[in-house]
């Protein structure tokens, strides 16, 4: 998985990404207790129960220390867009991964709620200033006694577009959706919600964020200041 990972383009081949594979079951369960309090549930058993935890890391720290010791400011390093590039490039690196570790019969789920416990998790993995955990992603052996499937995605037409943006099409393809949507939670057993009303409870509900909206406090403590 890990070369498959460092096989991705990143960017300017700077290897602005780091991955800590958590296989330490008591650091594996203290991580999943303290997310599990942001969310809150009472556990969060897919990282729980996978042997690994991989946090993904947009890491900034080594290029900050060998700037640091030429005796140079890292001052680009103070940018928003360095932030996003890290984040991006371990984004690459970690989908690569997730794909070899399927063609492996492995199964993997991202953990975007990583980042509700932002500034706790990079004090339990000794994180060096200017780097932060993206995101997460438990990896183990699918359970084939619980159900699963793919999930239905919206028809290509709602993210393709030609030459131009046409604002607004997705409307046309928003039904068809919501039919998957819904035939696709029956047969998993999953509470009846549609697309529409997922997405505006991500854009209206502070509870959401589980704790991430205090990431850019995090953010700047750690060595960024996203200007
Ligand atoms: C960046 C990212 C963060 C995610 N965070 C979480 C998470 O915190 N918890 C979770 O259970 N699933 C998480 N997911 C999984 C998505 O819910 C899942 O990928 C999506 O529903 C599509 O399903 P599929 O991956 O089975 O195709 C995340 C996915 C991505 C790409």
């Amino acid at each position: 998985m890990i070369a498959a990972a460092q096989s991705a383009s990143n960017s300017s081949a700077l290897n602005q990404w780091s991955v800590v594979a958590v296989t330490d079951a008591e650091l594996k369960q203290q991580i999943s207790d303290k997310v599990a309090r942001s969310v809150p549930v009472a556990r969060i058993p897919w990282i729980e129960e996978a042997p690994a935890l991989l946090l993904w890391v947009g890491d900034l720290s080594r290029g900050a220390e060998i700037t640091k010791e030429a005796g140079e400011v890292p001052f680009v390093f103070d940018y928003l867009d360095s932030m996003l590039m890290a984040s991006i490039d371990a984004s690459l690196a970690a989908q690569n991964a997730a794909v070899a570790a399927e063609s492996m019969g492995l199964g993997i789920v991202y953990l975007g709620v990583m980042r509700n416990i932002a500034r706790d998790i990079a004090e339990m993995i000794n994180l060096p200033p200017h780097s932060f955990v993206t995101f997460g992603m438990a990896v183990g052996r699918p359970d084939t006694s619980r159900t699963s499937g793919i999930r239905p995605r919206p028809a290509q037409p709602m993210v393709l577009h030609h030459n131009q943006y046409e604002q607004g099409r997705y409307r046309d393809y928003l039904d068809d959706y919501e039919n998957a949507y819904k035939a696709f939670r029956n047969s998993q057993n999953m509470s009846t919600k549609t697309w529409v009303g997922a997405v505006i409870e991500s854009a209206t509900s502070i509870d959401y964020m589980g704790g991430r909206e205090q990431l850019r406090e995090t953010l700047t403590e750690r060595g960024f200041k996203l200007k």
